[in-house]
This record gives structure tokens, C-alpha cells and sequence, in this order.
């Protein structure tokens, strides 16, 4: 299966899915959405009013936030792709539960071996914890590392910035650092050493990102 047929397929599960609670209180599931070539993938927590209505992830103020940040680095919304932990609306928009974010987990895991993106970019604490379990985000926040063959980045949530005025220019410098992090990513995939048996040198991958 293509990769847009995979995320066509987990977007289909998604719509009709039951397999947590949060099915219950939801208007629309939102499955996530955007270019199935993407180099990036932005993964935040879960649907809120506005996502819930119309079944997109990150068309509220905390998306508007989100496409100024994309502009700044000369991206669109068509050229990304856009998820979330859960897929659909917690009540009142409270934290998803351990269980929820497991239930869910699977389609997550599903796009993101569809997609194969050169850099993943998580979106708050939910997010953040799937690859880099209980750091904290004011230490680690903005930095590339290397996760389960991924290169990750995370950042603060863009509704934080909207609460905290002083985290909104922390994530604007943070969102500069992805187009550098996309180069050095396309760098070390060039430069990578071709399958075992062809005659290119043997060169471990540098696991600590030299830009960062
Ligand atoms: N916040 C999120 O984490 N995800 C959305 O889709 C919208 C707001
Ligand atoms: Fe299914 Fe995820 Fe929605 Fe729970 S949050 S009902 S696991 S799609």
C-alpha cells in the first residue's frame, strides 16, 4: 500500500473507531491530515472545540498560531503533515488519560511508519513524552535528538504561547531551527553509507546531531 493509502485506511478506522472513551463525547474524530510526502510531521494532544466541529487537527487559535509559525519558515499547511496524540475531543478539553493515549496509540504509530518524515516535531507534553518519556520541556525544548530512528524535536505548545506571552517568542526561535535541522537531515541521508555490499565506505551515522 502507498503511503497515502495507509493514512487513507488509519483516517477511515479513526472516523468509526470506539476503542476508548473518548468516542463517546465527540462530534467529528480527527485523524490528522496533510501531505503524505511530508518532510515534517507536527504531532500535538488532542482535538479541541473548533477540531472536534470540523473534524481537522489545529484550526482553532492555537492553529492560527501554528500557520504564522509555519509562514515564518516558509511552510504551508500542504506541505506538512498534522496529527495528534488522540484522535478524538477530551471533555472540556482535560488532559487525555495514560489509557486513552494508549488506545490511540497505534494509529499514530501507523502514520508515522506511513509517512517516514525526515524530522518529527512534538507539540507539547503528550507528545513529547511518546519519545522522550518524562524530560522536561523547559530543558529540552527546540533541540534535534535522535528517537527510535527518528529525528525529533519538541516544542512547547502553541496554545502555551497563546496563555504565556514570554513562550511565545521561545517558540518562534524554536520554529526557526526546523528548516536547519530538514538540511542536516537531508545531509546525513546523503551522506549516509549505501546497503551492506556496495563498495561505499563504512561510516557509523553520527547519533548526536552536530547543528545542535
Ligand atoms: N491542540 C492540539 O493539541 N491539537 C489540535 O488539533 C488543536 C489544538
Ligand atoms: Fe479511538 Fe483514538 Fe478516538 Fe479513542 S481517541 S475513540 S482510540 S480514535
Amino acid at each position: 500500500m502507498s503511503t497515502e493509502e495507509i493514512l487513507q485506511e488509519v483516517a477511515l478506522e479513526v472516523s468509526t473507531c470506539s476503542k476508548c472513551n473518548l468516542c463517546k463525547g465527540r462530534k467529528r474524530a480527527v485523524p490528522g491530515e496533510g501531505n503524505p510526502n511530508a518532510r515534517v510531521l507536527f504531532i500535538g494532544e488532542g482535538p479541541g472545540y473548533h477540531e472536534d466541529q470540523q473534524g481537522r487537527p489545529f484550526v482553532g487559535p492555537a492553529g492560527q498560531f501554528l500557520d504564522e509559525l509555519l509562514a515564518s519558515i516558509n511552510l504551508k499547511r500542504s506541505d506538512v503533515f498534522i496529527t495528534n496524540v488522540v484522535k478524538c475531543r477530551p471533555p472540556s478539553n482535560r488532559d487525555p488519560l495514560p489509557e486513552e493515549i494508549t488506545a490511540c496509540n497505534d494509529y499514530l504509530d501507523r502514520q508515522i511508519a506511513a509517512l517516514k518524515p525526515q524530522v518529527i516535531v512534538t507539540l507539547g507534553r503528550f507528545s513529547m513524552a511518546k519519545f522522550f518519556g518524562n524530560a522536561k520541556i523547559s530543558a529540552i525544548h527546540g533541540r534535534a535528538q535522535k528517537k527510535d530512528g527518528y529525528i525529533c524535536i519538541a516544542m512547547y505548545h502553541p496554545a502555551a504561547g497563546l496563555h504565556q506571552a514570554s513562550l511565545k517568542n521561545v517558540i518562534r526561535e524554536d520554529f526557526k531551527k526546523i528548516p536547519l535541522v530538514i538540511a542536516e537531515a537531508e545531509r546525513m541521508k546523503a551522506t549516509a553509507p549505501k546497503e551492506a555490499g556496495t563498495s561505499a565506505p563504512k561510516e557509523e551515522p553520527p547519533q548526536q546531531l552536530s547543528l545542535f
